[in-house]
C-alpha cells in the first residue's frame, strides 16, 4: 500500500506560521487526528490533495456540504455568473426567493423559511422561534446530541461526567452557569425517560431539538413517532436538527426518510452547495415571529445577518439541489454509501475486530465495540483509540474522514470505493499491532 509522502517543506512552513497566528494552528474543526500539520490545497470531484504532494479520497467533504463533490462544474459555473452581478446586498435577492421556494416544494415541515450563515445560528434561531411561539424558556435537547457552538446547544454535547437527567453539563469554557437553567437533557433513543421529562416539565417547555439520526446513532423504530406523539400532545414545538441529514438522506430530508414531520427544521451543510449558507424553517404560525407586521411588539424576533441570504451562496444551493432533483442521484448516493459500509462491516468481521458499524447508508462509522450502540451512553464503551488509529491507517492509506464519520458524495466512483476498500481492508490488517 502506498503511504504518505513525508512533509514538504512548503507545509511545514505553513505549519509554522499557523502555529505562530492560529491558536492550536488550527480552525478548531478538525479531528486532533491530523494535527500533525495537514493543510490542504485544493480539491475537485472526490479528492483532495496537500501542500507535500499526497493525494485523498475524500470522506470528510467539508464536513458534509460538498454531496457532489468539490468544484462540481454546475457549482463552479453558477458563482461564475453571479460573481459579476455583485456578492452580497444585504437585501432580499431573487436567488434567495427561489433557494425559499424550493426548500419550501423539498422539506415538509417547510411552509417559510429564514435564511442564517452557519448551522448553529440556525438552531440558535429554531430555539428562539420556539421559544418565543411558547413564551416559555426550556428547551429539551438530548445528551450527545451536536447543535453547533452555542451556549444553549453546547449542553451536554460530549460529557465526561455523567449527571442525572435532565440536568445539563456545559460542554466549553466560557458559558454562563444561568444557561443551565434553560436546558432540560434527556437520553436519545430512550422514549419512556424522555416522555417522563417532558410530561413533568411540559408547562415551562418551549420546545424539543434532536438530530433525527443523532451523530451516527440512527433513531430506533418508534423514537421519533414517539417523540412527535407527546410533542405535539403538549403543544411543544418539535424541531429537526437537519444540518446533516437536510438534502442528504433524501431530498426532503430525515424528515422524509423516516416520515415523521417537525414543526421547525434547521437546514445547513447541503443547502449552501458549499458556500456559508444554512436556514431555520417550519410551520409559518410559527415563523411569523419573524414579520414585525404579523405579530405584536413583544412577539417580534429581529434578526439580522450582514451575509444571511448571500446570492453566491444561494446560486450554489440552488445549482446543488437541481443536480439532487436528477434522476437516479439519491439511488446512486445510497448505494455507493451501501457498498462502502457492508466492506467496512466485512473486512473487521473477518479480522474478528469487535466492532458496530453505526449510521445510515449516506453517513456511519466504526464503534470498537462487541456492545450494541443505541445511546450516547453506551458509545462510550467503544474503544476511541482504535477509531483513532484506524483513521491514522487511512490517512497514510490515502483516505480522509471525519473522526467519527464517513460522508459518502455522488462524486464518489466505483473505482474509489475499490481503492478505498482495498485500503480499509490494509488498515483493519494493521489495526491489533
Ligand atoms: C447536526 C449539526 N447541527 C449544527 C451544526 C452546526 O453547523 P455549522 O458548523 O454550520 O455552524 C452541525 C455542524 O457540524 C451539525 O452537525
Amino acid at each position: 500500500m502506498s503511504r504518505r509522502k513525508p512533509q514538504s517543506p512548503q507545509e511545514k512552513a505553513l505549519l509554522d506560521k499557523a502555529r505562530r497566528y492560529m491558536p492550536g494552528a488550527t480552525l478548531g474543526n478538525a479531528p486532533s487526528d491530523y494535527d500533525d500539520g495537514f493543510i490542504v490545497q485544493g480539491g475537485r470531484g472526490s479528492r483532495v490533495w496537500d501542500f507535500s504532494g499526497n493525494e485523498y479520497i475524500d470522506y470528510l467533504l467539508g464536513s458534509g456540504p460538498m454531496l457532489l463533490g468539490h468544484a462540481h462544474p454546475a457549482v463552479v459555473e453558477a458563482v461564475r455568473q453571479q460573481l459579476d452581478q455583485g456578492s452580497t446586498f444585504f437585501l432580499t435577492n431573487g436567488a434567495i426567493i427561489q433557494l425559499a421556494e424550493e426548500i419550501c416544494r423539498a422539506v415538509p415541515c417547510a411552509e417559510m423559511v429564514r435564511f442564517t450563515t452557519s448551522g448553529t445560528d440556525a438552531t440558535f434561531q429554531a430555539m428562539r422561534l420556539a421559544r418565543a411561539y411558547r413564551r416559555r424558556d426550556l428547551i429539551l435537547k438530548f445528551e450527545g446530541g451536536f447543535h453547533g457552538s452555542s451556549d444553549y446547544a453546547l449542553q451536554s454535547v460530549t460529557p465526561t461526567r455523567l449527571v442525572d437527567f435532565p440536568t445539563p453539563v456545559p460542554g466549553s469554557a466560557g458559558i454562563p452557569r444561568a444557561i443551565g437553567d434553560t436546558m432540560l437533557i434527556a437520553p436519545f433513543n430512550d422514549l419512556d425517560t424522555t416522555t417522563a421529562i417532558i410530561q413533568a416539565h411540559h408547562e415551562k417547555l418551549a420546545g424539543v431539538i434532536v438530530e433525527p439520526m443523532q451523530r451516527i446513532l440512527p433513531p430506533v423504530p418508534g423514537f421519533l413517532e414517539g417523540l412527535r406523539e407527546v410533542t405535539a400532545r403538549y403543544g411543544v414545538p418539535l424541531i429537526f436538527d437537519e444540518v446533516v441529514t437536510g438534502f442528504r438522506f433524501a431530498y426532503g430530508g430525515a424528515q422524509e426518510y423516516y416520515g415523521v414531520t417537525p414543526d421547525l427544521a434547521a437546514l445547513g451543510k447541503v443547502v449552501g452547495g458549499g458556500y456559508p449558507l444554512a436556514a431555520v424553517c417550519g410551520r409559518a404560525e410559527i415563523m411569523r415571529a419573524y414579520d414585525a407586521s404579523a405579530v405584536a411588539g413583544d412577539e417580534f424576533i429581529p434578526q439580522i445577518g450582514t451575509l444571511n441570504g448571500n446570492p453566491v451562496a444561494a446560486v450554489t444551493g440552488l445549482a446543488t439541489l437541481a443536480e439532487l432533483r436528477k434522476a437516479g442521484a439519491y439511488q446512486r448516493l445510497h448505494a455507493t454509501g451501501h457498498r462502502l459500509r457492508a466492506a467496512l462491516l466485512r473486512a473487521l468481521e473477518q479480522a474478528e475486530i469487535p466492532a458496530v458499524v453505526s449510521g445510515e447508508d449516506t453517513v456511519f462509522d466504526v464503534y470498537f465495540t462487541d456492545k450494541p450502540i443505541t445511546t450516547y451512553r453506551s458509545t462510550l464503551a467503544a474503544d476511541g483509540a482504535m477509531l483513532k488509529r484506524f483513521n491514522r491507517l487511512l490517512l497514510d492509506r490515502g483516505i480522509l474522514k471525519g473522526g467519527q464519520k464517513f460522508y459518502v458524495s455522488l462524486a464518489h466512483t466505483d473505482s474509489d470505493l475499490d481503492q478505498t476498500i482495498a485500503a480499509i481492508k490494509d488498515a483493519v490488517g494493521h489495526l491489533r499491532g
